[in-house]
This record gives structure tokens, sequence and C-alpha cells, in this order.
């Protein structure tokens, strides 16, 4: 079989992907420990799967590594996904990382077609544009690099487009959800060239995560 090349998301996703691959037979020390070093050998020494080469990324360099080629499958976030890009196979929805798409704002701020336009502070521009459009709404949006809840209470924004994971960030900062807008969770990804080329080595990791994502069901 021949060597599979794969992006991991840093941060959040990144434990419990390397948990759901230990799970599938795979040796992963080298990523419980990889000190400086970016491209790390993970194995698997039952010989069912193929051996593989993980880098840890950011989710939005996880998605130009697989769109690019240079890996062939990914692990990211359904929020990198909606915003960046579609240029691949999406083809595990893997179940961990589960938050969701809001729409959140102070308790009194209305979002109606018929006021007037509303400025949305968000990380995610495109999937703002995209919601707003789908409600005909036009809507003024402001790009946000982080810490997004600040927006509305700085007077900066009527309203945001973010993530909420527990709700914890929200509430402490007096926010409500008026909206849901997305499911997110984890996915796999693959380049659309090496679902030609590695087929077999791809088919073989994609269906063992299969099965255990249907065990855990
Ligand atoms: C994300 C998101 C919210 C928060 C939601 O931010 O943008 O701010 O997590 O989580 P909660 O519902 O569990 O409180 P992140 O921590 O990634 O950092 P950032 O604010 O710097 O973008």
């Amino acid at each position: 079989m021949q060597n599979l090349k794969i992006a991991l998301t840093k941060g959040r996703l990144e434990k419990k992907a390397v948990a759901l691959f230990e799970e599938a037979g795979y040796d992963c020390t080298s990523l419980h420990d990889p000190g400086r070093k970016l491209l790390l050998d993970i194995d698997c020494p039952a010989g069912d799967a193929p051996a593989m080469s993980a880098v840890l990324a950011k989710a939005p360099d996880v998605i130009t590594y697989v769109e690019r080629g240079v890996c062939d499958l990914g692990i990211v976030g359904k929020d990198t996904i909606m915003e960046l890009g579609t240029s691949f196979y999406e083809v595990l929805d893997l179940g961990f990382g589960k938050c969701r798409f809001v729409l959140a704002a102070q308790p009194e701020t209305e979002f109606n077609a018929s006021y007037k336009t509303r400025v949305i502070g968000t990380k995610y521009p495109e999937v703002t544009r995209a919601f707003f459009a789908k409600k005909g709404m036009e809507v003024d949006i402001v790009k946000i690099e982080g810490s997004v809840e600040l927006a509305p209470l700085l007077g900066l924004a009527d309203g945001i487009v973010d993530i909420v994971e527990t709700g914890t960030t929200l509430k402490e900062n007096g926010l409500v959800i008026k909206e849901e807008v997305a499911p997110v969770s984890a996915r796999l990804i693959v380049n659309l060239a090496s679902m030609k080329m590695k087929k077999r080595e791809l088919l073989a990791l994609i269906e063992k995560l299969q099965t255990l994502l249907q065990e855990k069901d």
C-alpha cells in the first residue's frame, strides 16, 4: 500500500482525531509529543490500513493542503469548509467537534428584513453572507479575527454570526441566540486526484473509520 499524507487541524479537533486513529489501530506516539517536528509518521502495525505522514496545521491551511494535493486527506471542521471551499470530497462526518453556527445578539435587538441594514460581526463573512442572502436581508458584514462577542458590546455590530459550543461565552457576555444557522462537526476530506490515484489506500482507511463510527452510534 502507498503511504498517505494527512493534514490534521491543530487545537480543539486534534486530540479527538488522534484518539480516533488510535482506535483504528494506528500508533500515534509521534503525535503525542511532536516537539518542533512538523511532519510526523503514524503507522498501522496490523498493516490493514495505510501508513501515513501527518501534519498539524491551522484549519484554513488544512483546506489549502488538501485542495492543492500536497496532502491526500485532512480533518477539518465544517465551519471552515462552509467558509472556504468545496474543491475536495467531504467523505465522512466524524461526529466530534460538534457545535453550531448561530446568529446572536443582545436580547433586545431585533433582526427583521424591514429594519434598517444591520451590522454583523463575524470571523466567517462567507457563511454570514450566504445566511442573510437566503433570508433576503441586506447586512453590513464586519470581519473580526477573534473574541467576536465583543462586537455588540462595543457597539461595533448589532449581532454576530459565530460558533457556539457550550454557550458559556455568549452567556457571560449577556448575548442570546437569535437564530440557528447550521450545525458543525469535524469532517474527513479527500483530495480529488488522490481519490483516483490512491483509491485502494483511501478506501481501506475510510471503511475502517466508517466501521468504527457506526459502532459508536
Ligand atoms: C470560539 C467561538 C466562541 C467560543 C464559543 O472561539 O468563536 O467565541 O469559542 O464557545 P462556547 O460556546 O463553548 O463558549 P475560540 O475559543 O475558538 O476563540 P476566539 O474567540 O479567539 O476566536
